[in-house]
């Protein structure tokens, strides 16, 4: 079973630049939950999901991806915050690293074991993307509706549609790991 120690250790920067306490809580149920659900029984699990079943992620997992889209995310925050002047629209941190750490938490639900030392779409995954089932968990779990917002429109769900700001620095930061992964795939990327 994952636990909430195990969430905290995994995430332990990104949650404590949580500030309220309430929010930080949610957060770990949630993936405590949605672990539980997609039947993810260790951390170990975890280290070797991949973080999308799309194109060959070359090791990246689902842990290193979360954190490294939130922290993304966070440095495109951070360095709006510090070059404008008058910032045109407020940023919220606590916001942001909620909706970084749980924008992809519906893969647990999304994706699964193939019994032969792979992974695959599961049947939850095809019915609802993880967007979707991520939503859905996490307002379970109380998040409020601002880093719903987060999660279920931080990919091609959302677009065309309202967005926190937190959305779509998390959408930019997401689409900054996923498409050089994709253009290397189709020999766009150069590498010199
Ligand atoms: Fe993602």
């Amino acid at each position: 079973m994952i636990t909430e120690k195990d969430i905290e250790k995994l995430f332990e920067k990104q949650l404590e630049k949580i500030r309220d306490p309430g929010l930080r809580a949610r957060v770990v149920k949630t993936f405590v939950l949605a672990s539980e659900r997609g039947g993810w029984t260790s951390v170990a699990d975890l280290a070797r999901m991949p973080f999308t079943l799309l194109t060959d992620p070359r090791g990246v997992n689902f842990v290193e991806h979360t954190i490294a889209v939130t922290e993304g995310a966070a440095a495109l925050g951070r360095a709006q915050t510090e070059a404008y002047a008058h910032l045109p629209y407020a940023i919220n941190f606590d916001r942001l690293y909620a909706g970084g750490l749980l924008h992809d938490v519906g893969k647990l639900l999304e994706i699964e074991p193939d019994g032969k030392g792979g992974f695959r779409k599961s049947l939850a995954g095809q019915y609802a993307r993880h967007p979707v089932s991520g939503a859905i968990v996490a307002a379970e779990c109380g998040l409020p509706g601002d880093v719903v917002n987060v999660i279920v429109c931080h990919a091609k769900e959302g677009e065309g549609r309202p967005q926190v700001v937190e959305a779509v620095l998390i959408h930019q930061a997401d689409f900054a790991t996923f498409d050089p992964l994709m253009m290397k795939q189709k020999g766009m990327l150069i590498e010199s």
